[in-house]
């Protein structure tokens, strides 16, 4: 199978080339990526000299492109996505034009070859949930509340257009918060880890009861294998773990494991529009397609940490950069966040 991955340099796309080449070695992967703050080509070093890998450095939202790149493929995954909320709230501006008309860029040219397209998208799309409301499943309605996840859901809703209109063979996965290595550390188990062994404190949002639901980024490749090889063209799948979490809990986790006490922890301004919990139902894809997650929490951020303590290099350069830089300086004076004070 000839794959074209979108957003291949970032978190979760990188993780999911090198698991696909590892797993179908007779399978070949164009890795389409414009190299945002957020794209690294470090990510994806195990994967530079396999002959059925390739890169391309470019921006979906480039239709000729996206056309030249689509002969020859058999299905498109799309990770490519401005991805992180608290830049959202700073300017939507990127999240629109990359998740919005870059989809829809995209979607034109898997028109044009009638190729397979599976959207990677999030459980934010569906809002926020009360303490005891059920999880989020794939009859929820969209609910979107920040500009990120607003952006995500016009999205998802171009993808189900061209199946309806256009007989576009698509698919949906819809996935909890993900962690694990190369995950940028700007996202917040990642910040609070390379925070903690920078000996810096680490900046919780408001009161810390905000709920997510933990999935590790190798069981969401597995799940994207899965709907993409034995989905149903059309549908829906809904991705998580199973692992509903407040941000103190796992606060204090990370400080335990890495022997530090609670006065590490900043309190902070709270996230404006804070989606106060997420959680998910996988009822559909474990009873359709056999997929569960493998990867418990406790084992999964012993991984993750252990990775971000051997790989200092890796994150030291991306919190020296300019990128960093220029988002610390961004938040602290647009929120008034005490966070890189
Ligand atoms: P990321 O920010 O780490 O990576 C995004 C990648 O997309 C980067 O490599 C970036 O360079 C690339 N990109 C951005 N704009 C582009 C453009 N115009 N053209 C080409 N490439 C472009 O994101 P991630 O955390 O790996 O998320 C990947 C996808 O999964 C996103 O669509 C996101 O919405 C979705 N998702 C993420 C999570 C999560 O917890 N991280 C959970 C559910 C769904
Ligand atoms: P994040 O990793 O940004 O993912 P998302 O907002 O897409 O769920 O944040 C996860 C949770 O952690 C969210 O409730 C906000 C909170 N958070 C903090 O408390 N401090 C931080 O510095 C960050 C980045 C997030």
């Amino acid at each position: 199978m000839k794959l074209l991955v979108t957003g291949g340099a970032g978190f979760i796309g990188s993780n999911f080339i090198k698991y696909i080449l590892n797993k179908y070695p007779d399978y070949s992967v164009v890795n389409l990526d414009i190299l945002t703050y957020a794209g690294n080509l470090e990510n994806l070093k195990e994967a530079k000299n396999n002959p059925g890998y390739k890169f391309v450095k470019g921006d979906i939202c480039d239709r000729e492109l996206a056309d030249s790149l689509v002969k020859d493929i058999d299905a498109i995954v799309h990770f490519a996505a401005e991805s992180h909320v608290d830049r959202s709230i700073l300017d939507a501006s990127p999240f629109i034009k990359t998740n919005v008309l870059g989809t829809q860029v995209l979607l034109e040219a898997a028109r044009a070859k009638d190729v397979r397209f599976h959207h990677v998208s999030t459980d934010e799309v569906f809002g926020s949930l009360g303490p005891d409301d059920e999880p989020f499943n794939e009859n929820t309605p969209y609910g979107p509340r920040s500009p990120y996840s607003a952006s995500k859901a016009a999205s998802d809703h171009l993808v189900r257009a061209y199946f309806h209109t256009h007989n576009l063979p698509i698919t949906i996965s819809n996935c909890t918060n993900n962690y694990g290595p190369y995950q940028f550390p700007e996202k917040f188990i990642p910040l609070f880890v390379t925070n903690l062994l920078e000996g810096k404190k680490v900046p919780l949002y408001g009161d810390g009861l905000n709920v997510r639901d933990w999935l590790y980024t190798e069981d969401h490749c597995r799940a994207i294998d899965a709907v993409l090889h034995r989905g149903k063209i059309g549908e829906t799948y809904c991705v998580g773990g199973n692992c509903e979490k407040t941000n103190i809990e796992i606060a204090k986790t990370i400080l335990k494991l890495l022997d530090k006490d609670e006065s590490s922890i900043e309190p902070v301004k709270d996230r404006l529009g804070h989606d106060r919990r997420y959680a998910m139902s996988i009822k559909k894809i474990s009873e359709e397609l056999g997929w569960q997650p493998e990867v418990n929490f406790e084992e999964g951020l012993q991984k993750t940490i252990e990775w971000y303590k051997n790989n200092e290099n890796w994150w030291q350069k991306i919190k020296s950069g300019e990128y960093l830089d220029y988002y610390k300086v961004q938040y602290c004076e647009r929120n008034a966040h005490a966070r890189y004070a």
